[in-house]
């Protein structure tokens, strides 16, 4: 991500921040719609608490984007949790669409073409980590079996 980029993201995530209830709610609503196996994920999860954690975590992501030195690190344990919870490759790419579509609704005018290029090279980011972070404790499980 260049700077510009981040820079788009951080003042759009502002503009988001007084709606994010409305567009947590949203974007686990489009990503059921997406995929409704996806659901099953989520069977035994307070969601409620999982948007407040979804939105704190993305929050404090973007707010890291040019300043933290464990952003990558902490993206990539988070990855390795996800894999635990039996997050897999595909869903990746349903989060980051329901994400776009989401943000490009909670924006309205706001969105732009040069916005939904930064959001999607930071989720490109995010989603590279975390998936660095499941394929790492996977082979670190495939280590352990043998
Ligand atoms: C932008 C990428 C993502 C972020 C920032 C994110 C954030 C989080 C956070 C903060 C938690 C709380 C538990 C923890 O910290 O380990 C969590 C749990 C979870 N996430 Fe994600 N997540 C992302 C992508 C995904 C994807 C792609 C899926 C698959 C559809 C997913 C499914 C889940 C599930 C099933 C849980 C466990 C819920 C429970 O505790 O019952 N997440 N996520």
């Amino acid at each position: 991500m260049n700077r510009d980029q981040i820079a788009i993201v951080q003042d759009t995530w502002q503009q988001v921040l007084p709606i994010a209830e409305v567009a947590a709610d949203l974007f686990y609503d489009r990503l059921f719609e997406l995929d409704p196996d996806v659901k099953d994920l989520f069977a035994q999860t307070d969601m409620s608490a999982q948007k407040a954690k979804l939105l704190a975590t993305l929050a404090s992501t973007i707010a890291g984007l040019n300043t933290s030195a464990t952003l990558l690190r902490d993206l990539e344990e988070l990855g390795r949790r996800h894999a635990a919870y039996g997050v897999r490759p595909a869903h990746y790419e349903l989060i980051g669409e329901a994400l776009l579509w989401t943000l490009e609704r909670g924006l309205a005018d706001r969105w732009s073409h040069e916005a939904a290029e930064a959001w999607a090279a930071a989720y490109a980011l995010i989603a590279g980590q975390m998936q660095k972070g499941a394929k790492a404790s996977q082979q670190s499980n495939v280590r352990r079996a043998m």
